[in-house]
């Protein structure tokens, strides 16, 4: 068996308009997977496109980029509600999971939603999903509800999901 290759390391930066393709095709590579995201297969990638290009216009919206050797590895965006609480979501290249890109991004996105106001970060995560939860409670989230059977997938499923809470104050 060979040795594992040294990876580039990983840095986090605002999104551009540049990057509105490598992120919907993440997305959608994400979404495929079936498990983790909102996002389900088969996804509508213009019409995703445009959204994504719309959010890293919008004054409302940080979309973070993470990115080693000059490739997006994962993205983070945060959607700031006028009441002062941040939405997050995020994803990590199948790849790239477990060295760390999901801990570099959260991290911006606690200081960059500080910066822009934002008394609390919430988010929303299927019950199943163990990386994420345990990714959130490391950074201080606390569970703070359960919605059941509310989310129809396109199996006809209806999925449960939990809210985490952050607060920033
Ligand atoms: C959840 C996700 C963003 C985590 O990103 P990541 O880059 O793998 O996370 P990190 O490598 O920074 O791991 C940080 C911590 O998360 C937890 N974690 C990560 N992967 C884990 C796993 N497979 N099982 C249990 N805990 C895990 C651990 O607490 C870990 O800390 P440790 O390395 O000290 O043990 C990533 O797995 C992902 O993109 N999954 C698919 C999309 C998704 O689930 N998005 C979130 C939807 S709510």
């Amino acid at each position: 068996m060979s040795p594992p290759q040294p990876r580039p390391p990983v840095t986090v930066r605002t999104a551009t308009l540049a990057d509105v393709d490598a992120l919907v095709d993440m997305l959608v590579a994400v979404a495929g997977e079936g498990r983790w995201i909102g996002a389900e297969a088969p996804v509508d990638v213009e019409r995703r496109r445009r959204r994504m290009a719309d959010e890293v216009e919008s004054d409302d919206v940080i979309v973070l980029v993470a990115e080693a050797g000059g490739e997006p590895v994962g993205q983070l965006g945060l959607r700031l509600a006028g009441y002062g609480v941040a939405d997050l979501g995020m994803a990590v290249a199948a790849a790239w999971r477990g060295r760390g890109v999901g801990t570099a991004l959260l991290a911006e996105a606690v200081e960059r939603a500080r910066k822009a106001g934002a008394h609390k970060l919430a988010l929303q995560v299927w019950p199943h999903n163990q990386a994420a939860i345990a990714l959130y409670e490391r950074f201080g989230f606390q569970r703070e509800g359960y919605l059941r059977r509310h989310y129809r997938r396109r199996s006809g499923e209806l999925w449960d999901a939990v809210v985490m809470g952050l607060p920033l104050d």
